[in-house]
């Protein structure tokens, strides 16, 4: 009898104990989880952060999982107004380019405190029907955040297409524009593995890269050819130009913010004018992924999906050179435009 209630006693504790454990271990989770928990400092001038503009901790508390519920078009317009929180069209927009690490970029910006990013591409300035809906419905679509954040989103398509430098202007002539670039060749591989998965997934067969980036009848390389076409960065550049000062745009190497990418977001921070609060502690080498993750916290870290850094098709060596050689007299130019040299071949 003694012996039973010994175990039942027994069987108590552990159950209570357990419940202990859990419950420490979920508050853990659940202040460790919490977005930004880095202490806010007052950002200079331009997106106008003020001492008193501090957000209380209990705020940043609630943050995380009230931005889900937003997101998921949840919660009230009470809990919105309660919390001051706005959806603000973008102080910067990551404008291109297509497989230079545009996803990389914006999901690291978003470690910092004041950056909120749209986790879609929107497609507002590239899509004529999307633009006819009008900027209202561009805002909506930005992701709730606190009046001195910034928000950024990122369409890739944007660096590429026509119309979109005059359209951006005409909703905010001093808007940051940020720029990823990776060296050009590889870049149109990456752009040509992309679209043969898709193929592949569509069980369609598609052409080797040879084959599109060199036209059989010249053997010179195919300038029709989109993913070519997208990494002549200059050309591209030169219609932003007639719409912004240099000074707007920001270029990051995309080569180096794959494999040391703290200094490349440094410079990003300081671009956009804001404290420098991406460290060392929220970038690590993932071994298995051969790419840096992200960690917001001890709890909360994150890879980027599997379809960025996808491993390229083997690429004739001749074909290659020819590109490069090819590319070599844009690049001079574009490295005379930015201000800013790459080591690309
Ligand atoms: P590859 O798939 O060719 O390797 P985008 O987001 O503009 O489509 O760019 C995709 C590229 O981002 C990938 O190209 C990959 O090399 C690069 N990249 C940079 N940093 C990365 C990271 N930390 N994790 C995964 N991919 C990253």
């Amino acid at each position: 009898m003694l012996f039973k209630q010994q175990a039942l006693l027994r069987q108590k504790l552990f159950v209570l104990g357990s419940l202990a454990i859990g419950s420490l271990l979920y508050l853990v989770a659940r202040v460790g989880s919490l977005d930004r928990l880095q202490p806010l400092c007052p950002i200079d001038g331009r997106f106008g952060l003020r001492d008193q503009d501090e957000i209380p901790l209990r705020a940043l508390q609630f943050k995380r999982g009230l931005l889900h519920e937003f997101r998921k078009g949840n919660a009230t317009k009470e809990q919105i107004q309660l919390q001051n929180l706005v959806q603000q069209l973008p102080k910067a927009i990551i404008i291109g380019v297509r497989k230079g690490g545009t996803r990389a970029l914006l999901e690291m910006l978003n470690l910092h405190p004041a950056v909120v990013k749209a986790s879609q591409e929107i497609h507002f300035f590239d899509n004529d029907e999307n633009y006819a809906k009008g900027i209202e419905w561009y805002r909506k679509k930005m992701p709730f955040s606190y009046p001195h954040q910034i928000t950024i989103e990122k369409s890739p398509a944007y660096f590429i297409t026509e119309e979109v430098p005059e359209r951006i202007y005409k909703m905010n002539s001093s808007i940051k524009l940020l720029i990823i670039v990776r060296e050009p060749t590889t870049r149109a591989i990456s752009d040509y593995t992309q679209v043969l998965e898709g193929k592949e997934r569509k069980n369609k067969t598609y052409y080797k890269f040879e084959k599109l980036a060199i036209d059989p009848n010249t053997c010179e390389v195919n300038t029709k050819y989109k993913a070519v076409r997208t990494s002549i960065y200059t050309k591209h550049l030169e219609r932003w130009l007639k719409y912004f000062p240099i000074e707007q745009f920001h270029i990051v190497d995309g080569d180096r913010l794959i494999t040391e990418p703290l200094p490349e977001l440094q410079l990003v921070e300081k671009f956009l004018n804001l404290p420098p609060r991406i460290s060392q502690y929220n970038l690590y080498f993932n071994a298995t992924r051969g790419f840096y993750c992200l960690r917001f916290n001890i709890v909360f870290n994150k890879c980027l999906a599997g379809s960025k850094g996808r491993i390229h098709p083997e690429v004739d060596t001749s074909v290659i050179t020819k590109l490069r050689k090819f590319f070599h007299p844009f690049n001079q130019k574009f490295y005379q435009i930015t201000g800013r040299t790459f080591n690309w071949p």
